[in-house]
């Protein structure tokens, strides 16, 4: 180096440990807005796919309780970009069918198969006997059974609550739905409720899903 002195240089900040990281973090921040800004203004994960409707209000409700329950704990939804996986589940999932989830259940453990497409794979009483006590159906199965679900009612389920917070998040129930809502409930229990959800996991946007895979699919 010359003896004038910089003001600014590679040398000076890989010498002083506070300024290296410094700058490290501002380069690190800035590379994944990039990264992460465009994702809430492009078409392929802000709108919803072909298909794709807001959870009517039992799957609604199945929904809840699936989270309550800790589903998501063992469970996935996400197909990823595998052949294994695709061979095994379907096709593999697009963002824009899972743009009325909030929160997201992709989940990231798989004590069990992904559910992803489990929808319409099996009848409403497999579901049913599988979640009172999954031995009976998988011999070997280590899921916990949930026999309670089927005494529990959701009729006083606060689901109007719940469309309205959703709407205010971008999911389009329009005041028809949640007027109806209520009467979706009447006489089901939390066992119909998840069953009914389980039952619409990735049907409606399977057809596109297939699509965006053939054309070579992002
Ligand atoms: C401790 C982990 C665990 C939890 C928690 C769990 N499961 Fe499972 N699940 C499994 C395992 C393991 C299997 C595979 C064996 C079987 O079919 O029972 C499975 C299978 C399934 C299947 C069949 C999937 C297929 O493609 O064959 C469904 C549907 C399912 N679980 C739903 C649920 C629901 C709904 C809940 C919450 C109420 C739940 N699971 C909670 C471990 C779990």
């Amino acid at each position: 180096m010359s003896g004038t002195k910089k003001r600014f240089s590679h040398e000076m900040l890989e010498r002083n440990v506070g300024l290296l990281i410094f700058f490290s973090i501002l380069v690190v921040s800035f590379s994944g807005l990039v990264q992460i800004i465009p994702l809430f203004y492009q078409h392929s994960t802000t709108t919803a796919v072909e298909g794709v409707k807001p959870y009517e209000a039992l799957r609604l409700v199945g929904r809840d309780v699936y989270i309550r329950e800790g589903c998501v704990g063992c469970h996935s939804q996400q197909i990823r970009k595998l052949q294994s996986e695709v061979q095994r589940y379907g096709p593999y999932s697009i963002a824009s069918e899972s743009v009325y989830d909030h929160p997201f259940l992709w989940g990231s453990k798989r004590t069990g198969p992904d559910l992803a497409r489990v929808g319409q794979r099996y009848s409403d009483e497999w579901h049913r006997i599988h979640l009172r006590n999954p031995r009976d159906v998988v011999k070997e199965s280590n899921m916990p059974a949930y026999p309670w679900l089927q005494k529990n009612s959701v009729e006083g389920a606060d689901v109007q609550e719940r469309m309205k917070v959703l709407r205010t998040l971008g999911v389009p129930y329009t005041d028809e739905d949640i007027a109806a809502a209520p009467g979706q409930l009447k006489g089901k229990t939390e066992e119909d409720a998840v069953v009914a959800y389980l039952q619409g996991l990735g049907v409606g946007g399977r057809a596109a899903a297939q699509q965006s895979m053939v054309d070579g699919g992002r």
